[in-house]
């Protein structure tokens, strides 16, 4: 699931003009694009409300390559089989958000999507502690979830070097993500913390070439800052 470079984008349609899904997601993907990103919200877990499964078939129906959703709900543990029936490629839920984290992620595994495991900002990085062997994917959400559009914060960049860290210690290679705030200013030190798959929603699809924003991030992470 690399595109070669060890750098994936991940445009959020979250941001998207939904009036125009198909030709949006068709210009994040001829910007080289690796994954979509979906953000689910119940309302409850985050204020806001969003996508389901419907918009996951809607997607799968639209490319081949890697559907990355986010889970921003009560109990993730309901939508497991619909999502991956929809074609879900990875599945990442908040460890706050389900009682039972290990036998969730071992469930996402066999449903045979890649298992993530996301931590909000005041979330300490020992929630992912225990359960490392288990993950695919650690997302760092470098802004609180619920909205897109918002400011990067600062205090991420030694977060995702401490969980770069623990991967490393565990020997993990599970791919480490960050969400929020990432634009072609912050992305640069997002990767040089140790960052290496970008959700970005706001800076893509607001940028009204998508495509070029897509490609211009990916050249900002080579970028030495
Ligand atoms: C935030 C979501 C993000 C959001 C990012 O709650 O998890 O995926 O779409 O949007 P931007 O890139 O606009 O901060
Ligand atoms: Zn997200």
């Amino acid at each position: 699931m690399t595109n070669g470079s060890g750098i994936r984008i991940a445009p959020s349609v979250l941001s998207a003009d939904l009036s125009r899904l198909a030709e949006q997601v068709q210009q994040v993907l001829a910007g080289g694009a690796d994954w979509v990103h979906v953000d689910v919200m119940d309302g409850r877990f985050v204020p806001n409300l969003t996508f389901g499964a419907n918009m996951i078939a809607a997607l799968r129906g639209l490319t081949d390559k890697p559907i990355d959703v986010h889970l921003m709900v009560v109990e993730p543990e309901r939508y497991l089989e619909s999502f991956a029936a929809a074609g879900a490629s990875v599945f990442t839920f908040h460890p706050e958000a389900t009682v039972h984290v290990q036998r969730l992620l071992a469930a996402v595994r066999r449903q045979g999507m890649l298992a993530g495991l996301a931590l909000n900002p005041g979330s300490p990085l020992q929630l992912a502690d225990e359960v490392v062997a288990d993950l695919d994917l650690l997302l760092i959400m470098t802004v609180n979830p619920g909205f897109g559009g918002q400011t990067y914060l600062p205090a991420s960049n030694d977060k995702i070097r401490r969980a770069r860290e623990l991967l490393a210690a565990h020997g993990s290679r599970a791919f480490l993500e960050v969400d929020g705030g990432i634009t072609s200013h912050t992305i640069a030190t997002a990767h040089a913390a140790g960052a290496d798959t970008f959700v970005a929603g706001n800076a893509i699809f607001t940028s009204g070439d998508p495509a070029r924003e897509v490609r211009d991030l990916r050249r900002r992470c080579l970028v030495t800052v």
